[in-house]
Formats: structure tokens, C-alpha cells, sequence
């Protein structure tokens, strides 16, 4: 069974060889927008096909529909506005119908944008309906109200894509997954986003998943994150560790997700399923409090979104309770399958864990495998 690409087709906007040399070459004629990292990781994710079927940055009417009701001007869902956002003084500086070159602080030329349209936009709004909240402490909200309040609107061509590194090694595009599952021979693939090390209760929720289907797309988030988070950096070698100690090797692969984090809970839960769909996923996890922060989203609100969508959406979702281990039953659990009280369940906050690490210590084997815990106060202590 090969999953469907959102909206049909997989969307390449990425030149190459002669075309790009020439594209290029004709960017030094333009005029020129630099461009934060996240608006990079947007445009790789757009040129690549990880967000199809959107072929550029949205203008106003997708824009306002998805705002308001979580799909595209079409009709096809879509949770999260891709937007790329300029100040009005800088939004004078260009003609709609005029072609950009998109610029890094860096000073490379990432690609371009053919501005279709310009628009404000009301960021209150944008904050409530996406984020569920306005409250500027909320990391996602804070960054649509730092943001210039006009957006241009129109198709993209990615001209170079971001440098990632050392995780060059775990990238693939839509195109590649699709064709590395082919290759396995998998026919049922299920995604798993994260933005933290693997724990128990992950590697839990992965496993039980995993009896169900024929792979597990191991998919961690490497893009733009809240400081306090652990960097991408720790993280992978984390996930190194644990699949070499752990899984299967021929059931599972790890390949970076190279967006940012926007932390919009339920509404980032569904862009996090449709993207892993356009990367070939059957089947996407979404356990307690996806993609959430603090205390803006009840633990299961994520699930009750996606579920109202997920018919439409086209990849099947595999939601989790809250898993623990119970050191009565002395294994992993939730609700769902264990009788014991709250006493018997181990369960640390993560701020809790993250004074255990710094400490030089490692938390319960319970709750982290060991070889991770020491990776990660490894990680801690070069931070
Ligand atoms: S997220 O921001 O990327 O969602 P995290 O990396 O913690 O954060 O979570 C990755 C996935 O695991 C999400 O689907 C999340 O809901 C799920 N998850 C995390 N911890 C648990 C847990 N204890 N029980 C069940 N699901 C969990």
C-alpha cells in the first residue's frame, strides 16, 4: 500500500544542475529579503514536498481558512498558516508580481519567491485560533507576535538547501522515505515526532505500534526549538544509542524532520501527521499532550482534533494514553491496561529529569534506558 501525498501530488519545487546554476545567477538581479532560520526550514520543507501540497508561502484566502477552519482554500485540511512574514517597511520595498531572492544571514541565496500578494493579517487572532491562547509566555504565540505584520504570499523555488551538518547522514526528503520503504519492502510505516530524547514510555508507544505495522519512522524534530529544550545535537546521538541498543535494525529508521517546533499542541499535531504522510507514513503516533508546552493543552486534546479530521486526513492515527512504567505490574502501562494507583507509577517532571541530568545522574531505569541517560549528562555538561 503506498499512502497518497497530501492533495495528490508531491509537490518539487527544488531546482537543480543547469536550472539552479541559472536561477542562481539571476538571483543576483534581485532584489533581496533576508530570511530567519525558521522561514528557511519553511521553504526547504515547502521545496521538498514535506508540506505538499502548498507550492509557496500562503496567500490570503488559504491563509484566512486555515486560520479559521483549518483548510485550505480547496477544501484540503491544513492545521498550521505557512506564512513568510516581513515588516511594512520592507514590504514597500517590493511590487506584487515581482520575484525575490530569499536570503540567509549567511548570505546564501536559499531560493526565491514570486510575491503574489501582500496582506496583514490580525496576529491576536492568528494566536487564539492556532494556539488556542494569546498569552505572549506561550513560545509559539510570542513568535507570531515578534514578527513584522504583513506577509507575502506566492509560489517559491528552493535553490539551496540548509546545511545540516552532522545529521546530513539521517536526511532524506519525501521522495527518498517513499522509495527507502519501497525498498525494505514495508508496507506499513508508522511516524514518530519528537522533540525530546527517547524515553520509556516513547520507546513504549513506538514498540506497541510497531507490532502493528511493518516499520518504525523514527522522525525527531531538528529544526528551531525553546532554548530550554535539549539541543538536536544530544538528541541524535541519543536515538543512536537507543536503536543500536534496543530496536531492531531492520525495522526501524532514524531520519531528521528538519522543522521548526511550533508548539501549537492539537492544531501542530495534525501538520506533524501530514507531513509524515507526504514522507510515505501509513500510520502516525500521537500520544498525551502532542507537540504541547505548559499547561495551554489538556493532555488529550490533541487526540480529539486529529480524530475529528483524521478520515479526511488519510493516515491512520495510533493514539496513546499516558504511559508509565508500574512497579507492580513491572512494565510499561497506562490507564488503559494497569489497575494499580498513582503510587506504584513512576513519573518524573521534566525539569525533574533535566536537574537529575545536569547533577551528573542518571534518572530510574524506569523511566530512561541507561545508555541514554548517559548521553544525555554527557550532552548536559558540554551546554
Ligand atoms: S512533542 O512535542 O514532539 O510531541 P515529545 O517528544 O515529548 O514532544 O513527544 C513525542 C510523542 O510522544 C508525542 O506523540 C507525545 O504525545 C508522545 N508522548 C510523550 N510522552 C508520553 C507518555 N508518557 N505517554 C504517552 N505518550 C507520550
Amino acid at each position: 500500500m503506498t499512502v497518497e501525498v497530501h492533495g495528490g501530488t508531491l509537490v518539487n519545487r527544488e531546482l537543480k544542475g543547469n536550472d539552479r546554476e541559472e536561477a542562481l545567477n539571476h538571483a543576483k538581479s534581485l532584489q533581496t529579503l533576508e530570511i530567519s532560520k525558521w522561514t528557511i526550514s519553511d521553504l526547504e520543507l515547502i521545496g521538498i514536498g514535506g508540506f505538499s501540497p502548498l507550492n509557496g508561502f500562503m496567500c490570503k484566502a488559504d491563509y484566512e481558512r486555515v486560520v479559521e477552519e483549518m483548510r485550505l482554500k480547496d477544501g484540503t485540511i491544513w492545521s498550521i498558516p505557512i506564512t513568510l512574514p516581513v515588516t511594512e517597511e520592507q514590504a514597500n520595498q517590493y511590487q506584487v508580481g515581482e520575484e525575490i531572492a530569499l536570503n540567509g544571514e549567511d548570505g546564501i541565496t536559499y531560493g526565491t519567491l514570486l510575491i503574489e500578494e501582500k496582506y496583514s493579517y490580525d496576529e491576536t487572532r492568528e494566536a487564539e485560533n492556532v494556539y488556542g491562547t494569546k498569552d505572549e509566555a506561550h513560545p509559539g504565540v510570542n513568535k507570531v507576535y515578534q514578527k513584522g505584520n504583513v506577509y507575502l504570499g506566492g509560489p517559491i523555488m528552493l535553490l539551496n538547501r540548509p546545511d545540516h551538518g552532522e545529521f546530513e547522514d539521517f536526511y532524506l526528503d519525501p521522495s527518498e522515505t517513499r522509495q527507502l520503504f519501497s525498498d525494505l519492502g514495508w508496507k506499513t510505516i508508522v511516524g514518530f515526532q519528537t522533540r525530546n530524547p527517547v524515553h520509556r514510555a516513547h520507546e513504549h508507544i513506538q514498540k506497541t505500534a510497531l507490532e502493528a505495522v511493518d516499520g518504525l519512522l523514527l522522525n525527531p524534530l531538528v529544526g528551531e526549538t525553546k532554548s530550554d529544550d535539549i539541543p538536536a545535537d544530544v538528541r541524535m546521538e541519543s536515538y543512536q544509542t537507543i536503536l543500536k541498543n534496543y530496536y531492531p535494525e531492520d525495522r526501524v529508521r532514524l531520519v531528521i524532520y528538519p522543522a521548526a517546533m511550533r508548539y501549537a499542541g492539537p492544531r501542530e499535531a495534525i501538520l506533524h501527521a501530514t507531513v509524515r504522510k507526504n514522507y510515505g507514513c501509513t500510520h502516525f503516533i500521537v500520544g498525551r499532550d502532542h507537540a504541547g508546552v505548559g499547561d495551554y493543552y489538556g493532555t488529550y486534546d490533541a487526540q480529539d482534533l486529529i480524530a475529528s479530521v483524521e478520515d479526511e486526513l488519510g493516515i491512520g492515527i495510533f493514539k496513546f494514553e499516558h504511559a508509565f512504567y508500574c512497579d507492580v505490574c513491572e512494565n510499561m502501562a497506562s490507564a488503559k491496561t494497569c489497575p494499580h494507583g498513582k503510587e506504584h507509577h513512576i513519573h518524573l517532571s521534566g525539569t525533574k529529569v533535566r536537574e537529575l541530568l545536569r547533577n551528573g545522574e542518571r534518572p530510574p531505569k524506569e523511566f530512561s534506558r541507561p545508555e541514554v541517560a548517559d548521553v544525555l549528562i554527557k550532552g548536559m555538561k558540554q551546554i
